[in-house]
């Protein structure tokens, strides 16, 4: 039978429009999908320089501006990979038309932005995701149906880091092309909605909602030259943020994102340990999972480094053969499988707008919490 064809419009060319790009395409080489997803039209600003990524990705036609991206009859899902800021006014637009929307994370700067968008797609009923795809690295998908089996007992705490150390020089600019991050008005917040964002989404999808948060965070450099205005600015951002947090469960959490912990690019961590049993999992290594379970025989009790290659671990029967491995790009095909498989039965995919927003109003507790140097609830709806 032939397949449904989904026409994909991406929004964005930079890091994530290639991630994108490339998951769309491979998606159904690996995966056996009901739809075959179509690279449409590519849209971002720059004519000469979407042609050439048009060119090389395979995209039918080229857009320069969004809205009459959206405003096309032949394309049926929006996928928007540019800045945090444009999220909500292209998701908006986008739900209104009534296509279906993946939307970049984080979803909104604010949760208040956020709100907005979860309100478009469902008022207008259309399919939507937002990219938290460390989800679906196979090693942490295999801690979720570990935790969903209630292999661990009880969880008594979690704790997760994301560092890198690329903002350390004071010389480095804020805004424009590449540095939009360190711009507040485009980025919304530092590395809390940038970094620790991923790291709540998968604590919330593993160990459910966080209620109550305290935090603290850093400016360490606190002017910077402005890309677009040539004049050194304050810098809004957060540097570093670490909060630690309770869960509905009962659990206790830790968390710590900075840009500022040279000699680390990338390394997002977690552990999580219950009363039986204790996982790690770290984005450098990430086709390894640490695993210790206390009901192993006392003798030969000890953490256990799985290799997530074999087939019966989550995704690996559609890539190689066991022992080899796979890697980033790998989880955003991941997405896309899952995404179409979804669409196919008529359910929505994880994580959704309302997975986003419900990110976002941590992401809010934290940095009211830094503010006020108090407890703060983590306030949801
Ligand atoms: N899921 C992840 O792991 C992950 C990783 C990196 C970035 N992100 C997110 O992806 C988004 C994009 O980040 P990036 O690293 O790809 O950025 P980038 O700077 O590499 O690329 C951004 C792209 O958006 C385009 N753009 C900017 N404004 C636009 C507009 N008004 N209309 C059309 N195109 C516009 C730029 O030309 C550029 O092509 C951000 O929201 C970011 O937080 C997610």
């Amino acid at each position: 039978m032939a397949k449904k064809i989904l026409n994909v419009g991406m929004v964005g060319y930079g890091f994530m429009g290639r991630t994108h790009s490339n998951a769309f395409l491979q998606a159904p080489r690996y995966f056996d999908l009901p739809y075959q997803p179509v690279l449409k039209a590519i849209c971002a600003r720059s004519a000469e320089r979407v042609k050439g990524f048009a060119e090389n990705w395979g995209y039918q036609t080229i857009e320069t501006d969004w809205r009459k991206l959206i405003e096309r009859k032949d394309i049926d899902l929006i996928d928007i990979a540019s800045p945090n800021n444009t999220h909500a006014e292209i998701a908006i637009a986008a739900a209104q038309a009534g296509k279906m929307v993946m939307c970049e994370k984080p979803l909104g700067r604010t949760a208040a932005e956020a709100r907005t968008m979860v309100a478009a797609v469902e008022s207008a009923g259309v399919p939507n995701m937002v990219w938290y795809n460390y989800r679906r690295v196979p090693a942490v998908t295999l801690i979720k149906k570990l935790l969903d089996e209630g292999r661990f007992g009880r969880i008594f705490h979690y704790r997760s880091k994301f560092l890198q150390d690329w903002t350390i020089s004071s010389d480095l600019p804020q805004g424009g092309e590449a540095l939009w991050r360190l711009d507040v008005d485009v980025a919304g917040s530092g590395v809390t909605g940038d970094l620790l964002a991923h790291n709540i989404d998968m604590a919330m999808w593993l160990n459910g909602p966080i209620t109550e948060v305290v935090a603290t965070t850093e400016t360490f450099i606190k002017e910077r030259k402005h890309n677009l205005t040539g004049k050194v600015e304050p810098v809004g951002i957060d540097d570093a943020s670490i909060f630690i947090c309770r869960f509905a469960n009962g659990s206790l959490a830790t968390f710590e994102a900075t840009r500022y912990a040279r000699g680390h690019k990338a390394l997002f961590t977690l552990e999580v340990n219950g009363e039986h049993a204790s996982a790690k999992w770290d984005l450098h290594d990430l086709h390894r999972l640490e695993f210790f379970d206390h009901r192993d025989e006392s003798q030969l009790r000890g953490w256990k480094s799985i290799h997530i290659t074999d087939s019966d671990h989550p995704y690996m029967k559609h890539w190689w053969v066991p022992g080899l491995q796979i890697g980033y790009e790998h989880t955003f095909v991941h997405q896309v499988a899952d995404f179409v498989e979804s669409l196919a039965a008529g359910k929505s995919c994880s994580p959704t707008f309302a997975d986003g927003l419900a990110t976002d109003c941590v992401t809010d507790a934290v940095l009211r919490s830094a503010k006020t140097r108090q407890w703060e609830k983590v306030l949801l709806g």
